[in-house]
């Protein structure tokens, strides 16, 4: 949910520029059919998303657009927690086991 607020927020940015953003050009949905499947593709996205962000922020820097720079490197930190979660999740599932991580993703939403 929060990528879909990073996409208003930089559209934002570029209709204050008076320009028109292009959002028919989407990544590839990626279906997961199970949660190590989901698991597994989020960490490689969530660190292309930092790779990204860090350009653009180079980029933004080489034309002195400050606010520009703020508004990507308050993404940037949004992703690298996405990043920091998604490892998380693996080392759990390595650790504990599939099974084992399942039950206790779902015990608190039975309560
Ligand atoms: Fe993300």
């Amino acid at each position: 949910m929060n990528d879909m607020h990073h996409a208003e927020w930089l559209i934002d940015r570029i209709i204050f520029f008076e320009s028109t953003p292009t959002v028919v050009e989407l990544n590839n949905i990626k279906v997961c059919e199970t949660v190590l499947e989901m698991s597994n593709n989020d960490d490689p996205d969530e660190l292309d998303a930092v790779r990204s962000y860090n350009d653009a922020i180079k980029l933004a820097r080489d034309v002195n657009d400050q606010s520009t720079v703020d508004l990507r490197t308050r993404i940037l930190k949004m992703e690298e927690g996405h990043v920091d979660w998604a490892e998380i999740q693996l080392a759990q599932i390595a650790q504990m086991g599939l099974e084992n991580f399942l039950v206790d993703q779902t015990e608190g939403a039975a309560g």
